[in-house]
């Protein structure tokens, strides 16, 4: 009976260190989000990954940071795409007219927008009007700040993971020390 209670309060225990561990916000490397200024003004080429579709890609991305803003020039594969909207396609429509980015071209014909980012490792919402379909499709997107040029980010996002992990160490140290102090407890028949 005791060595059940044993191994359920380890199980316990171990759960909540396990819990105290980092979940990952996004999958672009388990980071918290990166905003503006966070980031030297500049002017910087920028992974960006598309997380639910394989038809909406991002072949280039230039992003711009002034202050305590970002904004894109995102180059699509396609041309499938005519507006680009930084958020969901049902809000799209009733957006202001300027929040909504209609293409330009790249030397190559693909089609390029404008539009704002508001964090950088983190899923944000873009919607993309078909022009073949005339409707929006809604996407996610992470822009990745580990492919910026070094020093460009001055506040990495990832700096509260040594905390975190040195926290959750802690908590595993304090149950492997109760557990093994329940043992001995149990073992001596709990005369103490
Ligand atoms: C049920 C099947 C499919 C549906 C409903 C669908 C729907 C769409 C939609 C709505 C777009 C947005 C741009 C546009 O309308 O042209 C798109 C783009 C695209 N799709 Fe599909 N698709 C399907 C299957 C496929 C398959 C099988 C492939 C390739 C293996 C594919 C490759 C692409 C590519 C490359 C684009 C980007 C085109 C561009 O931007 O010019 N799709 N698709």
């Amino acid at each position: 009976m005791n060595r059940r209670l044993n191994r359920m309060l380890s199980v316990l225990l171990a759960a909540l260190c396990v819990s105290a561990l980092p979940v990952p916000v996004s999958a672009g490397g388990g980071s918290r989000p990166v905003y503006a200024e966070d980031i030297q003004n500049g002017t910087y080429e920028i992974e960006a990954e598309t997380l639910n579709s394989s038809m909406f890609r991002i072949v280039g991305c230039t992003l711009t940071v002034t202050d305590e803003a970002m904004t894109a020039r995102v180059t699509l594969s396609g041309k499938g795409f005519g507006k680009l909207y930084a958020g969901r396609g049902a809000e799209a429509d009733r957006a202001d007219e300027g929040a909504v980015s209609s293409f330009g071209e790249d030397e190559e014909g693909r089609h390029t927008f404008e539009i704002p980012v508001s964090a950088l490792d983190t899923s944000v919402p873009l919607a993309g009007w078909s022009i073949k379909r005339e409707q929006w499709y809604d996407y996610n997107v992470v822009f990745h700040s580990e492919s910026l040029p070094d020093g460009a980010v001055t506040k990495p996002g990832n700096g509260w993971i040594l905390p975190v992990a040195a926290g959750a160490a802690a908590l595993a140290l304090i149950g492997t020390i109760a557990a093994v102090g329940i043992k001995r407890k149990n073992r001596t028949g709990g005369a103490s």
